[in-house]
């Protein structure tokens, strides 16, 4: 079993898409043990992102990741980080396989709609950002 952090971005949130990521996770064979609905300050943002902090895109996906409410999940299932990538497709949404998420909703490199964790490490590190040990459900 495995976890990773997902994130309903703030364009998903805005264009009225939560219901449309939340049914698609929910026809995957995994779990949501954590849900909530935020909006992050800047510094949230940055802390979130620390390990882009050295990319050129920093600033403004930050500016970006606080520019409105966001949904976190926590996800739980067998090879979940990949299976939950596959279903986001990749970064830029003109590259994204047929029948993702960014490939049907994004708009631009940035405004990509959904985020997941790349790697166990990394999806320890989201999930203990967003939830304490009483709103994991799992
Ligand atoms: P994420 O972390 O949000 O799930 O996305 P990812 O792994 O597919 O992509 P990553 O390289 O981690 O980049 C994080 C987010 O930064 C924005 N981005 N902008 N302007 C650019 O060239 C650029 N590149 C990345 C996207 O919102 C991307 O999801
Ligand atoms: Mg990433």
């Amino acid at each position: 079993m495995e976890r990773t952090l997902s994130i309903i971005k703030p364009d998903g949130v805005a264009r009225k898409l939560i219901g449309e990521v939340v049914g698609r996770l929910e026809k995957m064979n995994v779990n949501i043990i954590a849900m909530k609905m935020i909006k992050m300050t800047n510094a949230q943002a940055k802390g979130f992102y620390a390990v882009h902090a050295e990319r050129p895109f920093f600033d403004s996906l930050t500016d970006f990741m606080s520019s409105g409410p966001v949904v976190v999940m926590a996800l739980e299932g067998e090879d979940v980080i990949a299976k939950y990538r596959e279903l986001m497709g990749a970064t830029n949404y003109k590259e994204a396989a047929e029948g993702t998420i960014r490939r049907d909703y994004a708009t631009e490199i940035e405004k990509n709609i959904v985020h997941g964790s790349d790697s166990p490490e990394s999806a320890d590190f989201e999930i203990n950002y967003f939830f304490n040990s009483f709103e994991i459900v799992g």
